[in-house]
């Protein structure tokens, strides 16, 4: 008999009874197969939607809470792992115990569920699938001891800095000798979840019509720049009002700065160089009506760039290229305006991505130095004498940022270097995520 058709008749054959699909068991179950995606290199919203495919619709948004705690606190949950238990475990078992340590560690004002039912959903979780199933006495004691001893195992566990704040050792190291003076402000403010920012459409509404609307749909907002509303509780984008018809788009209030920068007019050309999944592109267009190409390498990227621009009813020219290889895709007119939003570590944004941290290692941040210089010496001969190139990263470490742009004006003896913003660095609450901006001019 066919494998699908077994699965049919007898069931799933990795399921013991079959969990209910809105207990915590069963999106424990998900969040674990997602964590355990990430720590096999996947990004997590990839993972997430891997994990719940296959799931009763209305389940990703539990699974997704689970898993985003538990990558915000895998430090800290394996080591913690490490004492309680010796012997190597199975994937899933170690998977669905992170999620449930990570779930213990929440302060009292902020658990999602009470202690009891963690350990009780947990276990059930392990023992529902016959290839785990067996484990459901250790995950009980596991968990039960945890709770017995839960402020010396935090204390044991804090000594060592993985777990302490929660990043992997080489990035720590990164921070600090980057940021002598603030990195552990810094490594706090990354774990903690982001405001929803809001980009006001202005072309279409004032902010202070969008906050009037925010107000009216019960949701408080403050102005946090010249079209930035944060809002004081996040909720799905499909509940703010105007989204759909493209009055608002969700962006932080630093990447907000980045189009203004170019001070675009009408009727110029501009080359938005990396543009997936266009954030970018659709602020430029908001503030003039210019000649956009928005060029992106990745093709299965493309295809946000493209939603973007429908909801805001904006229209730019989209290729897909390489922005280090202008010969396949320039028509050798040369812009008047470029943004460099170059791929980095994107260390900047981890209170959005907290995975990104466990997912980079740190051989990448030279390989991402040489590809931005790429990128960059490439994209220099595209620009016109008396145009300007703003060199953009969502990273806080200095190689792929000031020294960057100290090399580029070493490197170009026609680039001048306007005032910038330089390095944003994000702060614990604050209203804006880690971004570099360089600006320069070509004479
Ligand atoms: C920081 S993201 C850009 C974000 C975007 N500007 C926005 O505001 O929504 C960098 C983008 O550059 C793309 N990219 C990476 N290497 C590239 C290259 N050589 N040429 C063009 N795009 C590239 C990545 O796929 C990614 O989509």
């Amino acid at each position: 008999m066919p494998a699908v058709l077994r699965a049919f008749v007898f069931g799933n054959p990795m399921s013991q009874p079959a969990l209910p699909p809105e207990s915590l068991a069963f999106a424990l179950q998900r969040a674990a197969q997602a964590l355990e995606a990430v720590q096999n290199g996947t990004a997590l919203p990839a993972a997430l939607t891997q994990a719940t495919q296959s799931a009763p619709a209305g389940i990703r948004p539990a699974a997704q809470d689970l898993a985003y705690r538990a990558v915000r606190r895998l430090g800290s949950s394996r080591a913690l792992l490490a004492i309680l238990v010796k012997p190597a475990l199975q994937a899933r078992v170690r998977d669905i115990l992170l999620c449930a340590l990570a779930l213990l560690q929440d302060p009292p004002e902020n658990a999602a569920y009470t202690d009891f039912t963690v350990v009780d959903q947990a276990v059930e979780a392990v023992g529902a699938q016959r290839r785990t199933a067996a484990a459901k006495g250790l995950a009980n004691a596991v968990l039960r001891r945890f709770l017995r001893e839960r402020d010396a195992l935090l204390a044991e566990v804090a000594q060592q800095p993985e777990a302490r704040w929660n990043y992997p050792a080489w990035w720590i190291d990164a921070v600090r000798t980057a940021w002598p003076e603030s990195w552990e402000t810094l490594l706090e403010a990354g774990d903690t979840r982001g405001p929803l920012t809001l980009r006001v459409n202005t072309r279409r509404l004032a902010v202070d019509g969008m906050l009037k609307l925010l107000t009216e749909a019960g949701m408080a907002a403050e102005v946090v720049g010249p079209a930035a509303l944060r809002l004081a509780a996040a909720v799905s984008v499909e509940r703010l009002p105007g989204f759909a018809e493209g009055l608002v788009s969700v962006q932080d209030a630093g990447a907000q700065l980045a189009a203004p920068l170019l001070g675009v007019t009408d009727g110029m050309r501009v080359l938005d160089a990396c543009a997936a999944p266009g954030g970018k592109t659709g602020h430029l267009l908001e503030l003039a009506d210019i000649d956009l190409l928005a060029l992106e390498s990745d093709r299965t990227r493309v295809p946000r760039i493209h939603e973007n621009l429908e909801r805001l009813g904006l229209t730019a020219k989209v290729k897909i290229g390489d922005a280090g290889n202008p010969d396949k895709w320039w028509d050798g007119e040369p812009f008047d305006r470029i943004l460099a939003d170059v791929p980095c570590s994107a260390a900047g944004i981890v209170r959005r991505h907290p995975d990104i941290r466990w997912l980079r290692r740190a051989q990448d941040i030279p390989a991402l130095v040489g590809e931005q210089q790429r990128i960059l010496a490439a994209l220099w001969r595209t620009l016109a004498p008396g145009g300007e190139l703003l060199y953009a990263t969502c990273s806080i470490f200095p190689a792929e940022n000031e020294a960057q742009a100290q090399w580029f004006e070493r490197a170009c003896p026609d680039a001048v270097r306007l005032e910038a913003p330089g390095q944003l660095l994000m702060t614990p609450g604050g209203a804006h995520d880690g971004f570099f901006y360089a600006r320069f001019q070509k004479r």
